[in-house]
């Protein structure tokens, strides 16, 4: 209310500047002193009335006569705008937006000095040019390649992504994104962009030069200077994918080795020490019936005859362990349900389930989902002490997945699987193994006192 009791300062000046709502002042142009002031333009000044009332148009700034604007500019017509630091009572200064126009209250002429504290507006454009700056840092040092698109269109990319394309900056800029993917993935990464996919994704690229390489794109949706754009990063990963089919395919290889290797002893357990076994026995027959005058030594041969009868079926158990014949004469559900009925003789209910449109598959992927199930199955009998298990196997159009699954004791699952093998435990890790070897994942969920879940999923 202070301004109502200022003379000059009458009341309708005080209600014409409290109306405007924001901080404003009014100046006599002759004397540039100050005749009027609202409660906003007090309190951003931090002055009373009687103070500011002894300023004149210098006084509001903080750099002194060289930063004051002139004032005879806000004689034109139209309202003048200036930025500058505006001197607080303290020492203090803050940034900001003044306004000059022309006033006419009841017969006099004056000025009115409109201010807006833009503190905030500035930390906020330093905090962006900051971002800016480091963002533009990352992208020069990044070694992937970085590309800014907007309406399927190139807008920005750093020199990564145009040294992988084999162009310059300049001449990157406008070219539609969908130039540097070759045509065969072009429907592919199309589909992705409009479902606003934001995961990584494989695509076959092309360069300038028409040479292709396979790279993997991480693409997400951003606002860059207020628009709605695409940013994509982008890595060629023509080698890294190499040496991924070749420890796939070295894999496989191995496995089919060590296959044939386990196919070779049955086999000779098979034809040389059964076959052997069984003659032994046929001689301790013999023996027996010639020597049915002794009692005693009849009994011991007997005896002997029945511990041979007893190796054969244990060396024939091993032979069934390294090859069963069941996937030979039959096909892979039936190998999968002969594993289950042993766990089931060994005392744990065990349910087999398979859905979906069964078919066969290539003989490797077979032979790895059996030996998936067998070294799973394996696990469950020696160590969940579980009372149920069940093995699925789902068919669908592309993919087969396979779920084994116990209600046992379940064990904390390392989060990487490296100490394993030096501890002797191979089953799980061979279990990954061979998963990856087809393309496929394998992810094992336990938990103590939770049970066992062995989820493998693959393209077969
Ligand atoms: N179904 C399960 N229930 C409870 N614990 C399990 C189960 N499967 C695996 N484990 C735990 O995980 C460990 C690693 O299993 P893995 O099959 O790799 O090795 P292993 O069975 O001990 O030895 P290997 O399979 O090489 O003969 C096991 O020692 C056991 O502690
Ligand atoms: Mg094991």
């Amino acid at each position: 209310m202070q301004t109502e009791a200022r003379p000059g300062i009458g009341s309708k000046y005080y209600r014409f500047l409290e109306d405007l709502g924001s901080p404003a002042f009014l100046l006599e142009p002759d004397t540039e002193q100050v005749v009027g002031a609202n409660r906003q333009g007090l309190a951003l000044l931090n002055r009373d009335f009687e103070q500011v009332s002894r300023m004149t148009w210098a006084d509001f700034f903080s750099g002194g006569d060289d930063g004051r604007p002139a004032l005879e500019l806000a004689e034109a017509e139209e309202t003048r705008v200036f930025y500058c630091d505006i001197a607080k009572r303290t020492d203090k200064s803050v940034p900001a937006k003044v306004e000059v126009s022309n006033a006419t209250l009841g017969s006099r002429q004056l000025f009115l000095v409109r201010i807006t504290d833009i503190t905030e507006r500035r930390q906020a454009e330093e905090a962006l040019r900051e971002s800016e700056s480091l963002f533009s840092c990352l992208a020069t040092h990044c070694l992937d390649g970085l590309c800014i698109h907007e309406d399927g269109k190139v807008l920005l990319a750093n020199q990564a992504y145009c040294d992988i394309f084999g162009f310059s900056p300049t001449e990157m800029i406008g070219i539609s994104s969908y130039a540097f993917i070759a045509p065969e993935s072009r429907d592919d990464v199309y589909k992705k962009v409009s479902s606003a996919y934001d995961k990584a994704y494989e695509a076959l690229c092309i360069k300038r030069d028409g040479t292709t390489f396979v790279a993997e794109i991480h693409g997400t949706k951003a606002q860059y200077r207020g628009r709605e754009v695409r940013i994509s990063v982008l890595r060629d990963i023509t080698g890294q994918k190499k040496a991924r089919d070749s420890a796939r395919l070295h894999t496989l290889q191995m496995n089919r080795a060590q296959e044939e290797e386990r196919k070779r002893i049955a086999r000779d357990l098979h034809d040389g020490t059964i076959q052997s076994l069984a003659s032994l026995i046929l001689d301790l027959e013999l023996a027996i019936r010639k020597e049915a005058s002794s009692p005693e030594l009849s009994h011991s041969l007997q005896h002997a005859c029945d511990d041979a009868r007893h190796i054969i079926q244990e060396v024939r158990s091993y032979c069934h362990e390294l090859r069963p014949d069941v996937l030979d004469k039959l096909d892979l559900t039936a190998a999968v349900e002969a594993l289950c009925s042993d766990l089931n003789r060994k005392g744990i209910r065990t349910f087999f389930d398979v859905s979906g449109t069964t078919r066969e598959l290539q003989p490797d992927a077979e032979l790895m989902i059996f030996r998936i199930v067998q070294e799973a199955t394996r696990n469950i009998w020696r160590h969940s002490h579980a009372a149920q298990a069940t093995v699925s196997v789902f068919f669908a159009s592309k993919t087969v997945r396979l779920i084994v699954e116990d209600n046992g004791v379940g064990f904390p699952t390392p989060r990487t699987s490296g100490d394993q093998p030096l501890e002797g435990k191979l089953g799980l890790v061979g279990m990954k193994e061979r998963a990856k070897s087809v393309g496929g994942t394998l992810i094992v969920r336990s938990a103590s006192g939770k049970g066992t879940r062995i989820i493998f999923e693959a393209d077969l």
